[in-house]
Parts: C-alpha cells; sequence; structure tokens
C-alpha cells in the first residue's frame, strides 16, 4: 500500500492506496546505499502499513552470510539509520521476518539457483542493482539465462549511468539485450523529493502560474544545489566525475526540465518523459565563459578538495556554475543559471523563478520593492515562497517592500512533517507499483550527455583549471561575476 496526501482544514493527513505484492532482490544488498536508503526506507514503509503482508526482500551480495546474518546487519543499519522514535521494537522484529539473503557472485553461477528458488510467481519481481555499473550487464544476463525475471520483473539501476554518451550508449544496450525499456527503471533520486514533485502540483495544478511561465513574465531562473558536505570517503569516485557528471548532468538537469517542459497531456511516463526530453533537446550550447568551474581550496572550516583526493593536481571541479538558454517559443531569451557545489557554506537547494519588473512603476523608481520570486525549497525546509510587493505599513507615504507568502511544509504537515516519505522510499514503491513517470528513460539519459559532452571536452582540451574558493564560502568569484554582467545577482546561500 501507499500512502495519499489530503488537506483537512490546515493539516495534511494520508490516505492509504494499495500496492502489489512484491518480491524485491537489492544487488549489492550489503553495501553503504541498502544499508543507508533502501532498508531504512523499506522499513518506514513496512511501520507505517504500507507493505503487503507477506512482501519479501531478499539481500544478494558477495559476502558469504546467512539469511540471519543479513537480518542482524540489517538491524543495526536500521538503528544507524532511524531514530528510534520511529523504530518500535515490534515494528523492526516483523520487518526483519520479511528478509531472505542470498550470497551470490555477480559474474559467475554461484547462488542464481539458490536464488531462483527463492522467488515466487504471481508476485511483481524486482532487481535494485546498487552495485557498480560494470556488473549491471553480468547481473541483467544472469536473471534472464536463469530465468529468474520474467516479462513482467523490473530492474532498478543507480546513477552514474555511464560517464560520457558513449559509455550511456552502451549501457542502454546491454541492459536492453535482456531487458525491455518498460521493465528498466533508472534512478534520479531528486525525482523523488517530496518538493521536486510538489513543482509539478504548482505548475500544472494551478491556473496561477502557468500564463505566467514564459520569457514574456520571467527575468530568469536560478537553480542552486549548494552542499556542505566534500567528497569526503569517495574521492575515487567523484575525482573522475566532477560536479558537471555527478550533478548537472542528472540532478541539476532533471529539475530543469522539469520547470522548462511544456505542460504534458497526462502524468503518466511517456507525456511527462516526451516533454522532459524536448528541453535537453533544445538547450543550447554553452559559451566557455557562461561556465565557471571551482575546486574549494582549505579555510578554517576544514581541508581542501586536493588533500582530500590521490591526485594532488587535480583539475576536477567541485562547483560549477553556468548561464543557459533554451531555444524554444516559450523561454527564448530567458536565462537560465545553475549552481552546484560541494563544501559551500551552508546545505541549501532551491529553484527560483525571478519575474520581470512591472513595466511601470506609479509609485516612482525609488519607492522600493523589488521582483515578484517563486522559491521552490528542496531541502532543508521543504517548502515554496511566494515573494510579493506590498506597502509596508503604517503611515509615511507609499513606501513598498516584499513579504513571503510561504507554505513550508513542515508547518502544514504538522507532527507528520519529520516523517515524510525519503525520496528513495517513493521511487522504491513506484517501481512496486510499475510507474515510470519519475525515472529517467533510455533516450533522456543520453540527450543529456550529448549536451554535457562537449562543455567537458571543451574545458578539458583547454586545459582549463578551476578556480579556488573556500570551504565555507559561496564559490568562487568568478561565479558571482557570471551574473553581475547581466545586472543580476545570485539568491542568498545563507547559514
Ligand atoms: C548524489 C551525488 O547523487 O547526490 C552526491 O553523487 C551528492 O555527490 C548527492 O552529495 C546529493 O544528494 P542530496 O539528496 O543529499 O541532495
Amino acid at each position: 500500500m501507499a500512502r495519499k496526501y489530503e488537506t483537512k482544514g490546515k493539516q495534511l493527513v494520508s490516505r492509504v492506496i494499495p500496492v502489489e505484492n512484491f518480491d524485491l532482490v537489492i544487488f549489492g544488498g550489503t553495501g553503504d546505499l541498502a544499508r543507508r536508503k533502501i532498508l531504512p526506507g523499506l522499513f518506514r514503509r513496512f511501520r507505517s502499513g504500507q507493505m503487503p503482508d507477506d512482501a519479501r526482500i531478499i539481500g544478494a551480495a558477495r559476502s558469504d552470510l546467512d539469511s540471519k546474518g543479513y537480518r542482524a546487519e540489517i538491524k543495526s543499519a536500521l538503528e544507524e539509520f532511524v531514530s528510534s522514535k520511529y523504530r518500535p521494537e515490534d515494528a523492526v522484529d516483523g520487518f526483519l521476518e520479511r528478509i531472505e539473503y542470498v550470497a551470490i557472485d555477480a559474474m559467475g553461477d554461484g547462488g542464481w539457483k539458490e536464488l531462483k528458488s527463492l522467488m515466487r510467481d504471481g508476485v511483481v519481481k524486482a532487481f535494485y542493482f546498487s552495485v557498480a555499473p560494470s556488473l549491471f550487464g553480468p547481473l541483467a544476463e544472469r536473471l534472464h539465462d536463469f530465468k529468474i525475471a520474467d516479462r513482467d520483473s523490473r530492474i532498478v539501476v543507480e546513477k552514474p549511468f555511464g560517464r560520457d554518451l558513449e559509455s550511456a550508449r552502451a549501457l542502454n544496450k546491454t541492459l536492453r539485450d535482456s531487458f525491455e525499456e518498460d521493465q528498466i527503471y533508472r534512478i534520479d533520486h531528486y525525482l523523488g523529493k517530496e518538493t521536486v514533485q510538489n513543482l509539478m502540483a504548482v505548475r500544472f495544478g494551478n491556473m496561477l502560474f502557468e500564463p505566467l511561465w514564459n520569457s514574456k513574465y520571467v527575468d530568469h531562473v536560478q537553480i542552486t544545489v549548494a552542499e556542505e558536505v566534500g567528497v569526503d570517503g569517495r574521492g575515487a569516485y567523484y575525482d573522475r566525475s566532477g560536479a558537471m557528471r555527478d550533478m548537472v548532468q542528472n540532478h541539476l538537469m532533471q529539475l530543469l526540465c522539469l520547470i522548462a517542459m511544456e505542460p504534458p497531456s497526462r502524468f503518466d511516463p511517456d507525456a511527462v518523459r516526451d516533454e522532459k526530453l524536448k528541453v535537453i533537446r533544445a538547450l543550447d550550447p554553452v559559451a566557455s565563459r557562461d561556465i565557471v568551474r571551482g575546486q574549494y581550496t582549505s579555510s578554517k572550516k576544514g581541508e581542501g578538495y586536493l588533500e582530500q583526493v590521490e591526485n594532488p593536481d587535480s583539475q576536477t571541479e567541485s562547483f560549477i556554475a553556468m548561464k543557459l538558454h533554451i531555444s524554444n517559443w516559450r523561454w527564448s531569451g530567458v536565462p537560465f543559471f545553475l549552481r552546484t557545489g560541494k563544501r559551500l557554506k551552508a546545505r541549501q537547494s532551491e529553484i527560483s523563478i525571478i519575474f520581470k519588473d512591472t513595466p511601470h512603476s506609479i509609485f516612482g523608481d525609488d519607492s522600493g520593492g523589488s521582483q515578484n520570486v517563486l522559491a521552490i525549497r528542496l531541502q532543508p525546509n521543504e517548502g515554496i515562497t511566494l515573494s510579493v510587493t506590498i506597502k509596508e505599513p503604517g503611515p509615511g507615504g507609499m513606501r513598498l517592500v516584499d513579504v513571503p507568502l510561504d507554505m513550508t511544509f513542515a508547518d502544514a504537515l504538522g507532527p507528520d512533517a519529520e516523517d515524510v516519505p525519503d525520496a528513495y522510499e517513493r521511487l522504491i514503491m513506484d517501481v512496486i507499483r510499475g510507474n515510470q513517470t519519475l525515472f529517467m528513460r533510455g533516450d533522456e539519459v543520453e540527450a543529456a550527455w550529448a549536451w554535457t559532452d562537449p562543455l567537458i571536452e571543451g574545458w578539458a582540451s583547454k586545459g582549463d583549471r578551476p578556480s579556488p574558493y573556500d570551504v565555507g564560502s559561496t564559490g568562487p568569484e568568478e561565479a558571482a561575476i557570471l551574473l553581475h554582467r547581466d545586472g543580476r545577482r545570485w539568491r542568498e546561500i545563507r547559514s
């Protein structure tokens, strides 16, 4: 079963809708993502009574464990990643009863027959590939060859989905050799975030915004995903990727698509993904003067990037800011500014639509007030704010001020706010329901790489060096200049 929110008075209340019975196999079931996100997410679903009674989760990995040993590992993962308030003992015990484990050799034959014997007929079969992309092919082949998967089965794959167009194409081909496109769920966890879905609700569920959502009324759009964390233990992966591959090609691109796409005819997988694809294909190439790359350097707030990766002369960017244009009727002439980086001043992700000035100020140019801004906060304090200009209360003539019309989800959700479903659990439940709307289609991923590749090749061929920025700052100076040049400014990153 799954939960739907509705409003009752000032509060959102939930209503339960059914999910089919399932066997979910997690390849890489002992790995970090499984411990940190997938299993705690499934536990929350179970605890809220939203999992069918005999749904089963089967961990599969190289480790030589049995189901009992695996359950003990999961128990400790839940203790680490689910707060005790939401972890009653009977719920943990009930959840663990649904867990099995198979030691499996992804590249060989070991364990596959055991896995097959555990799988039931007549339930949804889903296979989560929480493993290195080099194992996607061998896993897909074996699921097929051992006849474990059938035409109704689903596979879930994690990013990175390739590191350029060529490798993404190869990966798509490998998966499609064993599965049809409608069985492949490419996860971008940003699409599972509550506010990201709310962005679509706001755009397409209200009459208010859509007429203004175009170059006639929008001055520019800003998308910021600022992180406080650094590369930490992921230096080896990150140094080969950088912010462009790690964040822009996928998460920021998806946000951009949802903001810029035309209204789909229905909220269904192909209608939505067709529209997103059109946006990616309409992106102009970006001139090098419109891209700023940065790399964090040590400050009193912490050590620098080069101290955290192996290559002491790495030119990988941990920050990127860029100005984009979309060549279509709706957005002609409207710049989209994207920015993301690690070890910045604060964790803050926000999409802001900055509207144009009124055509003429009847109150005079120095009366105060500024442009309307619709800000969609992804994290923290998920919510939506619309800043509008009003008269400053009191005497003293017509002085204008901006005030926020604020909808912070935590307020609307009341006591349930801490317990809003996490992006992963929502997406996994969509896999079980067979709904691909919030997953990337193969052609979308390829189109995103086709746009990204020349930019990366451009700076690599010129030997471009990222600009330094202090740990705990808002990024390199050049990023601010990118907007100043146009007489605009980034929205503040608040700590
Ligand atoms: C991941 C990136 O996809 O997203 C990480 O690989 C990044 O580098 C993370 O930190 C950010 O996700 P969130 O949900 O914390 O914003």
